[in-house]
């Protein structure tokens, strides 16, 4: 099975948790997508949900699917969240903002009662880290930001020069206007304290680091949807 078709696998499986009536947030990048279409699915076939999203992608794909979005300021506490990531480690920790949409998919889990994230075999790892990290910092002064967030990831024996993520010619900007350094660790031992720390730094935004938010990973692979808790 490839890994678009295991993506698919857990988009579908995902759907299944979601109910008539529900308040539900919508992830962001190529396996929340497939959870976007199949809501769409149940929406055609009647299911009344109220819908809120996590980038301006989603709710494109969203909206070009039949779907309506609301402003999550109109809807308050959502009764789930269904999302991917770029890695599933212990605890249910993750590494997200690959698609570079991590602040606003903080914004809405952290707004959840329950958090469901959904992913292919490979993403699922034994330690955090091999995907680069993303950081996401306000534009204005970035360059002292970068420094401070270099010499916290010294303390963490993390010796990698945080990177500006490009698109083509120009820095990446992030649907709130901010920039994202991707920061290769190879390992990250400590991610509550990493977390901890960068969210301290004056400039930082956010990080790509979600602990203790996901309440349960869908990993697809051969043998069917293989459901972990933390
Ligand atoms: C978006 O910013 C990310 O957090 C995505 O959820 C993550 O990168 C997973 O994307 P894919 O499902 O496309 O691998």
């Amino acid at each position: 099975m490839t890994a678009d078709e295991q993506k698919k696998q857990v988009g579908d499986a995902a759907a299944e948790y979601v109910k008539d009536g529900m308040k539900v947030g919508l992830g962001t990048g190529s396996t929340a997508a497939w959870f976007v279409k199949a809501l769409a699915e149940k929406v055609k076939a009647g299911m009344k949900l109220t819908l809120v999203s996590t980038s301006i992608q989603t709710t494109q794909l969203a909206e070009s699917l039949g779907l309506v979005i609301k402003d999550i300021n109109d809807v308050g506490v959502l009764d789930l969240c269904v999302d991917g990531a770029d890695e599933v480690g212990p605890g249910l920790a993750l590494i997200k903002g690959g698609g570079a949409a991590l602040l606003r998919e903080k914004l809405i889990w952290e707004q959840a009662k329950s958090c469901i994230v959904i992913a292919d075999a490979a993403k699922n790892v034994p330690l955090l880290g091999k995907f680069p990290l993303p950081i996401e910092v306000e534009p204005f002064a970035w360059k002292g930001t970068v420094n401070r967030i270099s010499d916290v990831l010294v303390d963490f024996d993390i010796n990698m020069m945080p990177k500006v993520r490009m698109k083509g010619e120009s820095h990446w900007i992030t649907d709130g206007g901010n920039l994202i350094f991707d920061v290769a660790c190879g390992a990250i031992h400590e991610p509550a304290g990493l977390a901890h720390e960068l969210k301290s730094l004056t400039g930082v935004v956010d990080h790509g680091l979600f602990l203790d938010l996901a309440d349960i990973a869908l990993i697809g692979g051969e043998d069917g949807v293989t459901v972990l808790h933390p």
